[in-house]
């Protein structure tokens, strides 16, 4: 049987959650509006037209859902600050309220032995910011500087362990140039400006950390997924190989003083004329004690001369008759290996921790009890590939589940469970699902 302990004493195991998923509080306690309260007014942007209003009403129960995080066994717990709970506007007048909640509930984890780790920023802009230009702004890094600093300085006595962004390669693409997440919006030129705003914020955050924390370990997030080729011919290896720079090297490389890749990619060229890229690899750089990683699936892609760019298309797990999740994520634990082998690779990576890695299933409560077979399963296999990858000397550090309890899941809305707590949103009753059980004997004795 998998046991944490086989990992070593010092491997941190943790748990995730996100402001804009699980607070809730959205227009009380003096927080300001969010590009996620303004984007789901939009019909049909959400499934069901479902709101983050309430999500999970962490606002008011974080005692005890961190009672929660303790009883299954978890050392870490990561979450993130709503900025437009600290800054309304964005910029300006702090929110005293907005300070003191998360003063709250980082003393409740120091109360209860568990160690904070903040992201900054976790996708929810506020939304003033965004009727300024949001992240295609160059007057963003100076914004987000405020705000950092603002946290730096309030939490840094307290928390040592600070994450800059959650995952930009996903803000900024379904964000601004796919249109599927807040703010919505579908345009190159913003894109290419969020992608290098958010690389100069990521940068900029860890300089400001550095300076006003001490001791602090600070790392940064980047959604990956090992991208395969779906056959030999160069056409398609081609093809993969331009997802592979999107989706696994756009945000690390330039973080570690490679700028941004270099590739016979017309998508590539533009970003670095339009960033004039050259002249930022020093400011784009910073020396990151560790990087996450979070993983959820691999893609297999064919070329396609009908996607502008890009012109590679995936060929879904359903297709091609693999195991996948209820989101349709192809379930495939070797995948997991090697994409942290492919991180682990970079000279300038010094320590990996696996920030967010979980399943979606269809969940059922039926006489109190949520038997998910499959979420273990998962679990037990992706966990497997971890160990062998420690075992292999990778230098990975760490794991943070995805996620604590079922929450308001972007464009999914309520209806897609990642949660190892089952939640009702009408009662907000919260019910530990087997999967929650499996992890309390996986981490403890
Ligand atoms: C995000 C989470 C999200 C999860 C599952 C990650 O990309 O950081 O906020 O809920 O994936 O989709």
């Amino acid at each position: 049987m998998l046991h944490s302990n086989q990992f070593g004493n010092n491997f941190l195991w943790g748990v995730t959650i996100a402001a804009a998923q699980n607070e809730g509080a959205y227009n009380a306690y003096g927080r300001g509006t969010s590009i996620w309260d303004q984007f789901s007014k939009r019909k049909g942007k959400i499934k069901n037209n479902a709101k983050p209003y309430i999500a999970c009403d962490f606002y008011h129960r974080y005692k005890d859902d961190l009672l929660l995080v303790k009883a299954l066994g978890f050392k870490v717990f990561r979450f993130s600050i709503s900025w437009s709970r600290i800054l309304p506007e964005g910029v300006g007048k702090i929110n005293k309220e907005g300070v003191l909640f998360y003063h709250k509930v980082i003393d409740e984890c120091l109360q209860l032995n568990i160690i904070p780790f903040i992201t900054l920023y976790h996708w929810d802009l506020p939304q003033a910011l965004e009727n300024e230009g949001g992240w295609a702004s160059h007057q963003l890094i100076k914004w987000f500087s405020k705000f950092v600093t603002i946290c730096a300085e309030e939490y840094g006595d307290k928390v040592k362990n600070w994450i800059i962004l959650n995952e930009p390669m996903g803000f900024t693409s379904l964000g601004y140039m796919l249109g599927k997440h807040a703010p919505g919006k579908t345009n190159m030129v913003t894109f290419l400006s969020a992608i290098h705003n958010a690389v100069l914020a990521q940068a900029e955050g860890g300089r400001i950390i550095r300076h006003y924390v001490a001791n602090a370990t600070i790392g940064t997030t980047f959604s990956c997924s090992e991208v395969i080729a779906n056959s030999d011919k160069q056409q398609d290896i081609a093809a993969a190989n331009r997802m592979d720079i999107l989706l696994n090297r756009l945000f690390i490389e330039p973080a570690l003083g490679m700028n941004y890749p270099n590739a016979d990619f017309a998508f590539m060229d533009k970003l670095h004329l339009h960033t004039k890229a050259w002249k930022y690899t020093e400011r784009m750089r910073f020396d990151f004690d560790f990087i996450g990683i979070q993983n959820y699936f691999p893609i297999t892609i064919k070329h396609s001369s009908i996607i502008p760019f890009i012109q590679a298309t995936d060929i879904k797990a359903k297709t091609r008759k693999v195991p996948y999740t209820a989101l349709g994520w192809e379930i495939n634990a070797d995948s997991f290996y090697r994409i942290i082998q492919k991180f682990a690779a970079y000279e300038n990576v010094k320590s990996i921790i696996i920030t967010e890695n979980g399943a979606c299933f269809k969940d059922e409560l039926k006489q109190g009890i949520i038997d998910d077979k499959d979420r273990i399963l998962y679990f037990e296999k992706y966990l497997n590939s971890l160990l062998n990858a420690k075992m292999d000397g990778l230098k990975v550090d760490g794991y943070f589940a995805w996620t604590l309890m079922d929450n308001f899941e972007w464009n999914e809305g309520y209806n897609a469970r990642f949660g190892l707590i089952y939640v009702d949103f009408l009662t907000q009753l919260r019910t530990i699902k087997n999967s929650g059980y499996w992890w309390r004997s996986f981490l403890t004795n």
